[in-house]
Formats: C-alpha cells, sequence, structure tokens
C-alpha cells in the first residue's frame, strides 16, 4: 500500500519530467478527451471558472476561447506542469500551485468546475469532491473527464500501476464516480464513455449541487 507522502513524490518526479513533452507526447489522447468534455461544458453558463489540476493548461486554453469574458482559475500541485500553463496562457488565467482536496477559494466563488485526466491521481476522491462542491456556487457546474474503469485495459491498467513509477492512485467505474458525486452533494445531469485507439476508456459526468431544481 501506498502512502500519500510516496504518492506526492512519486506524483512530483513524474510529472517534473513529464512536463516539457507533456503536450506532444499525449496529444492524441488529450485531443479527444478535451473535445470530450468540451461537448458536456459547451454553453454551460460561468462568469467564473476552475479547472482543477490543470497541467500544461491546455484545457484552459481551449476555455479561453470559449468563454472570452470569463475568469479563468487553474491548481495544480506539480510546479513545473504549472510554469508551462503560465507561458501557454500568461495573464488570461490565475495559476495557483495547490492540492486538489485543499483548494485555496472561498466558497460558492465558480460557476462551473471541471478536472480532466486527473481524478484517478486523487488521494481522496470523496474528500476532493466535497472541496470542489465547497468552492462551487449553488448553481453550478461540474464537469469530470477521467479514465473510466468499466473496461479491460482500465481495470488491468488500475491493478498494475500502483506497482510501477507512476503515481497512479485509483480508476473508478462510472457508477462508482456517480456515487461518490451523489455522496459529496451532488446529482447527475449526464454522464457518457467513450473508447480511444481502442485502449483508453474515458467518462465524463456532469453534475451540480444537489437540490437546486
Ligand atoms: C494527466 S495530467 C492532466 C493535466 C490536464 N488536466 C490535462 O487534461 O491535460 C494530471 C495532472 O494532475 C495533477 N495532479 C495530480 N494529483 C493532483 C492533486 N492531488 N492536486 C492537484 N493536481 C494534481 C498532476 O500534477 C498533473 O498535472
Amino acid at each position: 500500500m501506498q502512502t500519500a507522502k510516496n504518492r506526492t513524490r512519486k506524483l512530483l518526479r513524474e510529472y517534473t519530467s513529464l512536463a516539457p513533452t507533456y503536450d506532444q507526447r499525449w496529444s492524441t489522447y488529450i485531443d479527444a478527451s478535451l473535445s470530450m468534455t468540451l461537448k458536456t461544458v459547451a454553453g454551460l453558463p460561468a462568469r467564473r471558472i476552475l479547472d482543477v489540476a490543470c497541467g500544461t493548461g491546455l484545457w484552459l486554453e481551449i476555455l479561453a476561447q470559449q468563454y472570452s469574458d470569463a475568469a479563468l482559475f487553474g491548481v495544480d500541485r506539480v510546479p513545473a506542469m504549472l510554469e508551462v500553463a503560465q507561458r501557454r496562457l500568461g495573464q488570461r488565467a490565475t495559476l495557483l500551485e495547490a492540492d486538489a482536496a485543499e483548494l485555496p477559494f472561498e466558497s460558492g466563488r465558480f460557476q462551473l468546475v471541471t478536472t480532466t485526466n486527473a481524478l484517478h491521481y486523487f488521494a481522496d476522491v470523496p474528500a476532493t469532491l466535497t472541496e470542489i462542491r465547497r468552492v462551487l456556487d449553488p448553481s453550478g457546474n461540474l464537469v469530470i473527464t477521467d479514465w473510466c474503469r468499466d473496461y479491460l485495459w482500465m481495470k488491468v491498467l488500475n491493478r498494475v500501476l500502483p506497482w510501477t513509477r507512476h503515481a497512479h492512485g485509483h480508476t473508478l467505474g462510472r457508477s462508482e464516480l456517480e456515487q461518490n458525486l451523489v455522496s459529496a452533494g451532488f446529482e447527475l445531469v449526464d454522464s457518457k464513455t467513450k473508447k480511444i485507439d481502442g485502449f483508453w476508456a474515458l467518462m465524463t459526468v456532469h453534475a451540480r449541487p444537489a437540490g437546486m431544481t
């Protein structure tokens, strides 16, 4: 069993060395996962948007095109990834080094929170979703895209990766994520899954704070 400290050390090591080449190395996967996310996000109203685990800022750059008047924020745990994001986004987004489970924002500040391709790293998914719920406006929206464990190869990866140098935490299945969201005070709006390149299986789940309809 990996300790939280071990996982953080692995995360910092993995993404500090990956940061300079991340965009090129993962471009096919990133394009597919972000366009899947965009289909769900398109049209959701927002004046302030937070991307949790923003990495090199590729998704924030898409959000900047979609939401030209919105204030954009990104947090990530790895400074080297944020440096790439900062070069990409300049003054267009406010970027902060922070853990997804301890967001440095007042409650109810965002109309839209997103996180893409990162949930499987989070050490404590229930606590992280509760924290996201805290910073989300009660009438806001949350959109998550991540690996989906409902498919064979993702099950295999979920078993193997914790034994490697990868900082992997745990890959959720779609209904498992949905249950976690409900427990954290969300209600589900929509969810979908998609396979990429015959290997990667992704899910996008859209939720909002419960009790707003
Ligand atoms: C696969 S990258 C995805 C980056 C970006 N969201 C994208 O879709 O291209 C995973 C990112 O999650 C970040 N990350 C992992 N665990 C985190 C945590 N607990 N808090 C904040 N960032 C985290 C990593 O530093 C890395 O930048």
